[in-house]
């Protein structure tokens, strides 16, 4: 590529980028011609060898950089920033489960929070065009009202880790506010697909599946979950990350709820082996369905998920076996 090419391209940076969100968004952004420049520190809440491997196919792409680093770090970040001068970015690092954040509050709220602010403060430093914030659909806490509507009340969170979310997204709220950061918050809908965190329904079914392990399965698979296919989520992102809207808060699932007995209904017919399943209560953190209206997403953006669960499972399978040498 030449060098007039290369000037031409904006530069994105993604934090979390090595994760598995994060690394199939910056696949998406560099085969779309962006630079990119990741941030991720490879922490060991899960095996970190995966996200390695998250990110072998990009290494080699002059596009691409990477930077190994903390966001809780913040001269570091501000460093980062000054050094690459991004014009957008990409907030995806955080601590992400739910029920690991149940006794580690501090832990989510120095990752989520004031690593969250480390990032906007660089982010206004350099006067960045645009930043696009992960945010969750746990946010909504438990809730009746179906569809989730990005308008509906988020002030009930069951867990440290959606309150975390919460805290982001009011703080971007702030930072327009007071110095006109562009800042939209994309609450994702259960994400699933290749390069799945090991501590997700989809991969642990698998991975029980597989080695003859038992599955826990919360109050006998009766329960609901909007899953989104992680190439839906990235292309969302990819359109958010180009429209600087101010301060706007978006739903991004697919909008329509799967019953998670059926989710895993379908990746018993994929392993073609049953599993063994136990049933449980469901703890506190966790609510009886999530469900995103998609109508916001759609209206802004024409955005419209397009991938059956069927078809994202057998791509998350395929991966799986990929990844664990069983083909
Ligand atoms: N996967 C989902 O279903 C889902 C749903 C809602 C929201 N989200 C949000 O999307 C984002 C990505 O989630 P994911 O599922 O890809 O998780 P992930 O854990 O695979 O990705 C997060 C990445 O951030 C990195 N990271 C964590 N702490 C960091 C720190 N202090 N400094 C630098 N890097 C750090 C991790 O090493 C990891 O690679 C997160 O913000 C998460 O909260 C995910």
């Amino acid at each position: 590529m030449n060098e007039e090419t290369k000037t031409a391209n904006t530069t994105i940076l993604v934090t979390g980028g090595a994760g598995f969100i994060g690394s199939n968004l910056v696949d998406k952004l560099l085969e779309r011609g962006d630079r990119v420049v990741c941030i991720d520190n490879f922490n060991d809440y899960y095996n970190p060898g995966q996200k390695r491997s998250n990110i072998k196919g990009c290494q080699e792409n002059p596009r691409y950089t990477l930077v190994e680093g903390d966001i809780r770090d913040r001269d570091l970040i501000m460093q980062v920033f000054k050094e690459h001068q991004p014009k957008r970015v990409a907030h995806l690092a955080a601590m992400a489960g739910v029920r690991y954040s149940i006794e580690r509050a501090t832990l989510y709220t120095d990752v989520n929070i004031q690593g969250t602010i480390n990032v906007m403060d660089a982010a206004r430093s350099v006067g960045v065009e645009n930043l696009v914030f992960a945010s969750t659909s746990s946010i909504y806490g438990d809730t009746d009202r179906t569809p989730f509507l990005e308008t509906q009340s988020t002030d009930r969170p069951l867990a440290p880790y959606p309150a975390t979310k919460k805290a982001g997204e009011v703080m971007g709220s702030a930072y327009h506010n007071l110095f006109g950061l562009n800042f939209t918050a994309l609450r994702f809908f259960t994400v699933y697909g290749p390069r799945v965190r090991p501590d997700m329904m989809a991969y642990i079914v698998m991975n029980r599946i597989v080695k003859d392990e038992e599955i826990v399965l919360y109050n006998n698979g009766e329960m609901h979950r909007d899953w989104t296919y992680v190439d839906d989520i990235v292309t969302g992102v990819a359109a958010a990350l180009d429209k600087p809207l101010g301060y706007e808060i978006f739903n991004i699932g697919r909008g329509e709820p799967v019953r998670l007995g059926d989710f895993v209904d379908i990746i018993q017919e994929l392993v073609g082996k049953p599993a063994r399943i136990k049933s449980v209560e469901a703890p506190a953190s966790e609510p009886a369905i999530t469900f995103a209206s998609t109508e916001k997403m759609l209206g802004v953006f024409g955005y419209q998920p397009r991938v059956s669960i069927r078809e994202g499972l057998t791509n998350t399978w395929e991966w799986y076996r990929r990844e664990h040498g069983l083909v």
